[in-house]
């Protein structure tokens, strides 16, 4: 069985690795932007371009006579690679262009939401011009607002009050950024409280729940500096998150399912594929964030890892509309994922220097992400690095492992040490604790 993945970060990697360890032995084909070479030494074949230019990925899986295909990223999504490769009669993990504006469009994941009295909705509205902008801030309140690019932005479209905008006339200047980019702008309500990442698989039919993940967004220490692709994540044994309560799980559990009922009732096509809510839970309760649909990174890098079902038969199932909960089994084991990242990270990172991976002890939980290779040397391309995922039957074991591995991926780099620390995890329970009034 000849399997494609798309993309060549460390998600990816997750993903190769997963469907390396399947008794089906399948082999493996990617199409990334550069040579992972963690991917590589798994794949049949490689090929490295534009992941978004449709017609070249389409005709190579024909070529390479593919008989499943997973997306990673979001970007060829939007492009439609889902829809053209089931053309193709290739059955794909990644949902069709019109059921991708979950997340490629934020004003129709809101207006989804409301339309299905979904809960979870903050106060939002959509403009397409500047006129009411400043109203709007104003009724929301000062440091309470949250300014969205409506499209994708390669990461760089959301702007928080208090995080990265300090005051009405910041978050006036970003939404001018926005329509200059002939984007339209979506304004919504701060939510406060702590996130976390809610994946489930979905196979048309039905709708799987993943453990849930709490990723770190922020480069530095005690969440200081910009905001990042994610420095790093943790899953905790009992599959749920520290500070959440079982109310929570079953309220974002419920807000994801109606998403997806939604969501294929809307475009009147299946949704199959990886359906990620990323929620926040609040003082009162909680609250959607965005929807997202594909695999978090680095969250699949915390789930995949513990597991233990063959992933190739989910995939099968998946693309079949046969997926059943029973099939999906993880290990009951807390996760601790750390990135590496250039030095200079995310603003201006160091770019094209040779890093070492030698002194990592255990390789089957590191994961490449950018990175190049050149005559067996390893360069950085840029973005986040390398990760390595600790598993243990607890969180401060499986973060001894994540600190102690992370270490040894050498070069001008660096990571959050505080990561899956039982502080910076008490800190999180603290804090829920008094949003909520309990001290
Ligand atoms: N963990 C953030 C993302 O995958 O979008």
């Amino acid at each position: 069985m000849n399997i494609l993945i798309i993309g060549s970060g460390a998600r990816e990697h997750a993903i190769a690795i997963a469907l390396h360890r399947s008794p089906q032995q399948p082999h493996l084909y990617c199409c990334g932007t550069s040579t992972n070479p963690g991917i590589k030494q798994m794949a049949h074949d490689y090929w490295t371009g534009d992941i978004t230019d449709v017609t070249t990925i389409t005709k190579l899986a024909k070529e390479w006579q593919i008989s499943l295909a997973i997306i990673g990223p979001e970007a060829p999504l939007e492009k439609g690679l889902a829809d053209a490769l089931w053309q193709s009669a290739i059955p794909t993990i990644g949902p069709k262009k019109s059921l991708a504006r979950i997340e490629t469009s934020k004003s129709f994941a809101r207006e989804l939401m409301q339309k299905n009295k979904i809960p979870g909705l903050p106060r939002y509205h959509v403009f397409d011009s500047m006129n009411g902008v400043e109203n709007f801030l104003q009724s929301l309140g000062e440091g309470n607002y949250v300014v969205k690019a409506n499209g994708l932005m390669g990461g760089k479209g959301v702007r928080v009050a208090g995080d990265h905008l300090h005051s009405i006339a910041d978050a006036i200047s970003f939404c001018k950024e926005i329509f200059a980019a002939k984007q339209t702008v979506v304004i919504e309500e701060k939510f406060i409280g702590q996130e976390f990442s809610f994946m489930c698989f979905c196979d048309g039919e039905h709708i799987v729940p993943m453990p849930l993940v709490q990723d770190h967004k922020r480069a530095f220490v005690d969440d200081k500096g910009p905001n990042t692709g994610g420095m790093g994540s943790y899953s905790d044994a009992n599959h749920s998150l520290p500070f959440l309560t079982p109310k929570d799980w079953e309220d974002a559990w419920q807000m994801n399912q109606a998403v997806y009922h939604a969501l294929q009732a809307e475009c009147g096509e299946k949704y199959i594929g990886v359906l990620y809510g990323s929620f926040i839970a609040t003082r009162d309760g909680v609250s959607v964030i965005e929807f997202n649909a594909r695999f978090g990174d680095p969250e699949a890098l915390n789930v995949l890892t513990i597991l233990e079902s063959d992933f190739v038969a989910i995939c099968q199932a998946m693309v079949t509309g046969s997926l059943i909960k029973e099939q999906v089994k993880f290990a009951s084991d807390a996760t601790v994922c750390k990135y590496a990242v250039p030095q200079g990270y995310p603003d201006a990172p160091v770019k094209s220097v040779q890093i070492e991976i030698c002194a990592v002890k255990n390789k089957s939980c590191l994961y490449l992400s950018a990175v190049d290779t050149m005559d067996g040397k390893i360069y950085l391309t840029g973005s986040r690095t390398a990760a390595y995922v600790g598993v243990a039957n607890s969180l401060p074991a499986a973060e001894e492992i994540a600190e102690k591995e992370i270490r040894g991926v050498s070069g001008p780099l660096f990571h959050r040490e505080d990561i899956g620390t039982e502080r910076l995890i008490q800190h999180r329970v603290d804090e829920m604790r008094r949003l909520r009034g309990n001290d």
